[in-house]
């Protein structure tokens, strides 16, 4: 369950005023009505996904493991990897105890050291490909595909490889569909209604959470609880378009929102959240500035600046409600550590002391308004939850500061330089 408190931030009357706003944008969302209506696919993927790629993508991994495949390269960038590495370190952690492969992302940059590194990284692993790419021209992802493609052929030869290869793109069209269908790769599709970056729980992100060992169904099953409730019109039952409103709300006099969390797995869940709504809201000058932090680690580095800073920020905070381990804080003879005083809390005790304290000075005394969400568990059915919630969140206030949430013509325009200046053959 997520609980949203947003007292700290905004008044529930400043919120009410939005009420018939919300409930027009949102009947027209249900009608397929607004500006970009022809990619609202994400909004009922929790509750009529695709069985039947559903089951392939079980099949596939299972297959993958008879094979011994011990690791996932994921090529990839923006939409077609956030949302997958989001839910995996959100689930499994920086250390996972049990997971059916080690899953590495490339093709989210074009750092030659990077790339280097990871390909003598693969050398020696019983390594698969997933190249994910809906337009299949982006530079980056294709690149490292031919890289990664070269040294799967050398290590288990030409005619072997395409058994290895799994391509995610757009069902009809594209070079990497051609390609995939000349090599006999086996193939997921991408529906057309849904763009990248709200592409997570499509085979976009979910073969890739499948074959690291999450539970795909239990997410499935968090996102169509989220689907029942962050669906409805009415912004009074309706946390994620009260969410929505109070960014727009802030965001007329803070352009900088920061997504603060508590846990260290929860990092790629920030970059998730940054792209889904920089590239949805940021355009004709309007749209908040997403940015993040996990504390306390940024709280030695980004709270001095929180606290006293320049006013052009707000937080919004997320905490989980149970931990997935806690440690009791034992009683030592010596206490030379003078810690002793701690003896008898539990280590994520701590942690929310140390929510509630910060929560207390940047509000009390730095005067930075705070959105707080708590969600369940680091799982599979929370991160279900999470993804909807959000979406439905960005979508909605992408609709009322006027702008489509699912084009990016500002991305476009380096995209296009590139080709230009790489001399790209029409
Ligand atoms: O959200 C989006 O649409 C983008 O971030 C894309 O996912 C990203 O640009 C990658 O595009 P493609 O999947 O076509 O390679």
């Amino acid at each position: 369950m997520i609980k949203l408190n947003i007292k700290n931030a905004v008044t529930e009357n400043a919120i009410k005023k939005y009420s018939n706003v919300v409930k027009n944008i949102a009947t027209k969302m249900e009608k397929l009505e607004t500006d970009g209506f022809e990619y609202l696919g994400w909004k009922d993927l929790p509750a009529n996904y695709n069985k039947i790629e559903f089951k392939k993508i079980k099949n596939t991994v299972k297959r993958l493991e008879r094979e011994k495949v011990d690791t996932l390269v994921v090529i990839g960038i923006g939409g077609s990897y956030a949302g997958a590495k989001a839910g995996i370190e959100m689930i499994q952690g920086e250390f996972p105890s049990k997971r059916k492969m080690e899953i590495i992302y490339v093709g989210e940059s074009i750092s030659s050291t990077n790339l280097s590194q990871k390909l003598v990284y693969v050398e020696d692993k019983n390594f698969a490909i997933n190249v994910i790419s809906k337009s299949g021209t982006t530079t980056e992802p294709a690149i490292a595909f031919r890289m990664f493609k070269k040294i799967l052929e050398k290590k288990v030869g030409i005619n072997n490889a395409s058994k290895f290869i799994i391509a995610t793109t757009d069902a009809n069209r594209g070079s990497l569909l051609s390609m995939a269908k000349e090599n006999n790769f086996t193939t997921f599709s991408i529906p057309d209604n849904v763009g990248g970056r709200f592409s997570v729980l499509t085979p976009v992100g979910l073969f890739p959470l499948a074959a690291s060992g999450v539970n795909i169904d239990k997410i499935m099953k968090g996102a169509l609880i989220a689907h029942k409730k962050y669906s409805s019109i009415d912004l009074e039952e309706n946390d994620a378009y009260k969410y929505a409103v109070a960014r727009v709300i802030l965001s007329k006099k803070l352009p900088v929102e920061l997504m603060v969390q508590y846990e260290p797995q929860m990092k790629a869940f920030n970059e998730w959240w940054k792209q889904l709504a920089g590239e949805s809201e940021g355009k004709n000058h309007k749209g908040v500035f997403p940015s993040s932090a996990i504390f306390s680690t940024d709280l030695h580095s980004l709270g001095q600046f929180i606290q006293d800073g320049s006013k052009i920020l707000y937080e919004t905070v997320l905490t989980v409600a149970q931990p997935n381990f806690d440690v009791l804080l034992e009683e030592n003879e010596s206490n030379v550590d003078n810690l002793n005083y701690l003896a008898g809390k539990t280590i994520s005790e701590v942690n929310n002391v140390a929510f509630q304290a910060t929560t207390d000075a940047h509000v009390k005394v730095g005067k930075v308004p705070n959105i707080h969400i708590e969600y369940e568990r680091m799982d599979e059915l929370s991160f279900g939850e999470l993804v909807i919630f959000f979406e439905r969140a960005v979508a909605m206030t992408a609709y009322l500061l006027g702008v489509n949430p699912f084009n990016q013509p500002g991305v476009e325009v380096y995209k296009q330089n590139m080709f230009k200046y790489l001399g790209k053959p029409e």
